[in-house]
C-alpha cells in the first residue's frame, strides 16, 4: 500500500470516526447539501469510507448504487453493520482498485489524502475507474493541530518537529485545487468551510484530539521522543481548553473528468 501511514487495525479509530462524524462540523449531511449533487442513478463510490458514514448518507438520499471500500478490515466491518447488504463495503487498496476503467458516475475521497505522502497515487487510480465526465468530490482538512493558538515555547518546538517529520500532510486542503489541475482534472467547485468549536463541540473536539494523539503515539513518540509524549499531549490539550475556541479549514473541491 504506497505512502500509508495510518493505524490500520485500531478498533478505536472506528470510534473515533463516528464520534467525529457525529458532529455539527463534519456533518457529512451539511457536505451533501452544499454540493447539491444528483446522484439519482448514479453508480458512486465512497473510496476509503472507514466506518461508511458518507456512503450510508448518500444511499439514504439518493436511488443510486453505493459501493464502499477501505484498506482496514475492521472498518470495513464496521460500516457492513446496519448497511442490510444494500451497500457493497468491500477491503481494498485505493492505489490498486479492483474495477475495470470507468465504471463509476462519481467518487468521493473524504479525509484520506492527508494521510498519505503520495495522494497522486490514490487521485489517479480514482481517475482510472471514473467514468469520462464522471465527479471525483475530495472533502479534507488544512491545518488541523497546527491551528492551535498557544504560548509554550516547548509545544512551539514539539509542533514545529512533527511539521517537518509527521508521514501525513495536515495542510493538504489548500493543495487540491492545484494537485487537480496538475493529474489533468478540471476544477468545477471548491469551498472552503471553516469549522469553529465551542462550548460542548469544543469538548467533543478535545476528546477527538486525544483519541488521535493516541492513536498515533507511536509515530509522534519517534519524532518528538519517547518521553515527552504525554507531556506534549497535556500541554496541548490545555492550551485548548485555554483557547476557547478551536478552528480548522475544511476544503470540498469537486473535479471532472475530460
Ligand atoms: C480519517 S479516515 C476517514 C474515513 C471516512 N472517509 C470518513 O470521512 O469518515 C481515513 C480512511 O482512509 C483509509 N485509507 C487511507 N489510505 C488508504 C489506502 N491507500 N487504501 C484504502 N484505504 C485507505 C483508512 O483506512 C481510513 O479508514
Amino acid at each position: 500500500m504506497t505512502g500509508m501511514n495510518y493505524i490500520i487495525e485500531n478498533q478505536k479509530e472506528s470510534l473515533r470516526l463516528k464520534q467525529q462524524n457525529s458532529l455539527p462540523q463534519y456533518s457529512v449531511e451539511d457536505e451533501l447539501h452544499l454540493l447539491n449533487l444528483d446522484l439519482n442513478g448514479k453508480n458512486v463510490l465512497d473510496a476509503g469510507c472507514g466506518v461508511g458514514t458518507l456512503a450510508k448518507m448518500i444511499k439514504s438520499k439518493y436511488h443510486s448504487r453505493v459501493s464502499g471500500c477501505d484498506a482496514s478490515e475492521l472498518r470495513i466491518k464496521e460500516a457492513q453493520k446496519g448497511s442490510k447488504g444494500l451497500i457493497d463495503f468491500f477491503v481494498a487498496d485505493l492505489t490498486n482498485l479492483p474495477f475495470q476503467e470507468a465504471q463509476f458516475d462519481v467518487i468521493f475521497i473524504r479525509f484520506v489524502l492527508e494521510h498519505t505522502l503520495t495522494p497522486k497515487d490514490i487521485l489517479n487510480e480514482a481517475i482510472r475507474v471514473l467514468r469520462p465526465g464522471g465527479k471525483l468530490v475530495i472533502i479534507d482538512l488544512d491545518g488541523l493541530i497546527f491551528n492551535l493558538h498557544h504560548e509554550s515555547p516547548i509545544l512551539k518546538d514539539q509542533l514545529s518537529h512533527l511539521y517537518n517529520n509527521l508521514p501525513i500532510d495536515l495542510f493538504i486542503g489548500r493543495k487540491l485545487p492545484r494537485m487537480i489541475s496538475e493529474i489533468g482534472l478540471k476544477l468545477s467547485e471548491c469551498h472552503v468551510v471553516p469549522m469553529l468549536f465551542r462550548d460542548t463541540d469544543l469538548d467533543c473536539e478535545i476528546d477527538n484530539m486525544i483519541m488521535r494523539f493516541n492513536q498515533s503515539e507511536s509515530i509522534i513518540k519517534s519524532i518528538i521522543g519517547e518521553d515527552v509524549f504525554n507531556d506534549f499531549m497535556n500541554t496541548y490539550i490545555s492550551e485548548m481548553k485555554k483557547s476557547e475556541v478551536h478552528f480548522c479549514n475544511k476544503f470540498i473541491v469537486t473535479a471532472i473528468k475530460n
